[in-house]
């Protein structure tokens, strides 16, 4: 089992696959990105060698995040492989939607059913404002073709004061005949600009309170280790939330470490890398040492994303993170 000094078990490894991505979302990349060579990756071998480790130590859910992930060449062959990790209870993928929905029949008959989609919009003109690229129509139709698929599918939504902040209510209707979830996202950080927010941030309470000026909100119970607060609007399929993900409010139930692109291990989402497994992997470390590495480094783990913060000089794009 892997604990840290603070009494949390993890089960849950976020693994990005890759830094590249087909769009430059402002709040996550600028335009011109200096993305990773190849060899500089996780293999995947060396990922399933990992994670067949981890799997071992109780991890027991792995979402795939990037950058975008199905600009990973073969993403399916190892999406294959990690479904028949043992105890591997869920598999899920966050993706931008893009280039996903010729994936969905693929992605079914491995059992791949949880998939959140990053949407900020739903004005083609403005998408092409915030994404620099003119991929409204693309995601969309992967939206619908994941509803049709029955796919649990989870909207994230990363508030923008002044960009998308008039649009929460339209978010909101979206779950009156859709069986999905939409979750506004507090804006992080990491734009890769070194710089701060596109405006104040938007507090999770201010965005509930938005939401609640048109609709009455129930409150869902929370699931464990979960990020997001949820609610119900009466009449409605799907359910509404918030992530306070610059509040960190969640931190003392905090389940999940992140693998990077080129094997950084994080405790934290706001934290350096505090190993890097591709260096020990490739300095010939036996199973049990890069165990015993990655158990310490929990071990060690701060108590929050705060003090995790507090320790990182250098806040990057979330694409070399994962999110
Ligand atoms: P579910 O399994 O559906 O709950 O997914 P998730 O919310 O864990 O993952 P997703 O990739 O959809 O992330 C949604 C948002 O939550 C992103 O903006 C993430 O960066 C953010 N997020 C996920 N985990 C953490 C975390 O541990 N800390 C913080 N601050 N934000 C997180
Ligand atoms: N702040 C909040 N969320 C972000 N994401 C990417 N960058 C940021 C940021 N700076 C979200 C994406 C994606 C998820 C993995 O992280 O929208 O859905
Ligand atoms: Fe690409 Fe996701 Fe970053 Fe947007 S948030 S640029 S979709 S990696």
């Amino acid at each position: 089992m892997l604990t840290d000094a603070h009494n949390r078990t993890i089960n849950y490894v976020r693994l990005a696959v890759t830094d590249r991505c087909n769009l430059r979302c402002s709040y996550c990349m600028p335009e011109h990105m200096q993305f990773l060579q190849r060899k500089e990756l996780l293999t995947y071998e060396e990922i399933i060698r990992v994670m067949q480790l981890l799997a071992v130590e109780g991890v027991s859910k792995v979402r795939i995040t990037g950058g975008e992930p199905f600009l990973r060449k073969d993403l399916l062959h190892l999406l294959e492989q990690l479904v028949q990790l043992p105890g591997m209870a869920q598999l899920s993928i966050t993706t931008n939607g893009v280039l996903t929905r010729s994936f969905i029949p693929a992605l079914q008959d491995l059992g791949i059913r949880h998939i959140n989609l990053s949407l900020d919009t739903l004005q083609r003109d403005k998408f092409r404002r915030i994404t620099f690229r003119d991929e409204f129509n693309a995601v969309m139709d992967t939206l619908e073709a994941l509803l049709q698929y029955n796919m649990q599918v989870k909207i994230n939504t990363v508030v923008m004061d002044g960009v998308n902040t008039d649009e929460l209510l339209a978010f909101a209707a979206l779950t009156k005949d859709r069986p999905l979830g939409v979750r506004f996202i507090e804006e992080m950080p990491f734009n890769g600009h070194g710089k701060s927010f596109s405006g104040p941030l938007w507090h999770y309470e201010h965005i509930l309170d938005t939401l609640r000026s048109a609709y009455p909100l129930e409150k869902i119970p929370d699931a464990p280790n979960a990020t997001s607060l949820n609610y119900h609007i009466p009449g409605h399929q799907g359910h509404v939330g918030v992530i306070p993900a610059y509040s960190r409010t969640f931190c003392g139930s905090c389940n999940r470490i992140r693998i990077t692109p080129t094997g950084g291990l994080k405790t934290c989402l706001y934290g350096k890398d505090v190993i890097n497994v591709k260096d020990l992997l490739r300095q010939g470390a036996t199973d049990e040492y890069l165990m015993q590495a990655v158990q310490q480094a929990i071990h060690r783990r701060f108590a929050n994303g705060f003090e995790a913060e507090a320790d990182n000089e250098r806040m990057v794009s979330m694409s070399e993170i994962g999110g």
